[in-house]
């Protein structure tokens, strides 16, 4: 005989906010289901929450759709560095990493942080040293990136030489009318931001949240987004929340934004108004664009973009939800 769940197990994921192209619709929607159906069956049988936002993830990474793992934007020099994190609220423990252009799944090796060090944070060689010193094997970096990745890049170099705004955040830039610069006029772009993430509520009532990124196109070696800060990108707390962002970092990092709504939630918000809110406060502050997946210790979520599309999904044991905006 089982215990009854106190809790319903529930799963939020996304798979970033931009302006997705109808060509690319399936994909977004294809990965972000191969990613629920993968980390839902971990809570359907009582597995933690932390399980399922790390396997959820890890599934992300591997498909290149997306700005994570392989198939990530490039930096300015051609080559993929990783960021992510992940969190367990109830435990209050977390594990990140930063640059690192050697591990195929970076929330892994922050999985391995949280779990064997009494550090939160790597970076770079060490975080790959550090990986490597709990089995996880280091590869080429030559094997996360592609070929559409490399053109891109080329196409956005080219951009930044001719004088363009905003090429160091543009993936997929648009140039028919209905541009999202068109569409939706803020000042920032609306291109690419496929930085994927995951929250989940175990049948214990524990909360977990998961983020990881490639970060932007041409950026500079070393710059590190939200994805993988804590209170930025990514934040769990049972007590309040669990938070996953996508979008534009660098403001995202100055509003420290997970937190913030992760504090609107404990404070009384429901998610679903607290999710709207951090999306209106990122434009209204800094003019950021974004999305937000945020989930409540009672099960309520919420999920707001201010950009064309996020990909994002649901599951519940009432089945599994996908969509490609809120
Ligand atoms: N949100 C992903 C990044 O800016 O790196």
């Amino acid at each position: 005989m089982t215990n009854q769940a106190r809790h319903t197990p529930t799963l939020l994921v996304h798979g970033g906010a931009w302006a997705i192209p109808a060509d690319a619709a399936a994909a977004h929607e294809a990965g972000v289901r191969n990613a629920l159906e993968t980390g839902y069956k971990i809570l359907a049988r009582g597995g933690t929450a932390l399980d399922a936002v790390e396997a959820a993830v890890t599934v992300l990474e591997d498909d290149p759709t997306f700005d994570a793992g392989r198939g990530s934007f490039l930096t300015s020099d051609g080559r993929v560095q990783l960021d992510a994190l992940l969190m367990d609220g109830g435990r209050m423990k977390a594990g990140g990493v930063a640059c690192v252009e050697r591990l195929r799944n970076p929330i892994q090796a922050a999985r391995l942080v949280l779990e064997q060090s009494p550090h939160v944070y790597f970076v770079g060689a060490g975080a790959e040293q550090f990986a490597a010193s709990h089995g996880m094997a280091l590869i080429d970096n030559g094997e996360l990136v592609l070929d559409r990745e490399r053109e891109r890049l080329t196409a956005a170099q080219a951009r930044e030489a001719a004088g363009l705004a905003d090429i160091t955040f543009s993936g997929h830039i648009l140039h028919d009318d209905k541009s999202p610069e068109t569409a939706f006029p803020h000042r920032a772009p609306m291109d690419s931001h496929d930085t994927v993430g995951a929250v989940a509520l175990d049948a214990e009532g524990n909360l977990a949240a998961a983020t990881s990124t490639g970060g932007t196109l041409n950026k500079t070696p070393g710059r590190v987004g939200d994805s993988s800060l804590i209170g930025c990108g990514c934040y769990a707390d049972n007590l309040s929340a669990a938070v996953s962002l996508t979008g534009w970092g660098e403001p995202i990092m100055k509003l420290v934004l997970g937190k913030w709504a992760t504090d609107r939630v404990a404070g009384g918000t429901a998610p679903e108004v607290a999710a709207r809110e951090a999306i209106a406060y990122l434009f209204n502050r800094l003019e950021g664009h974004g999305g937000i997946i945020l989930l409540g210790p009672d099960g309520r979520f919420g999920l707001a973009h201010n950009t064309p599309a996020m990909a994002w999904g649901l599951a519940t044991p009432a089945g599994l939800h996908t969509g490609l905006t809120a």
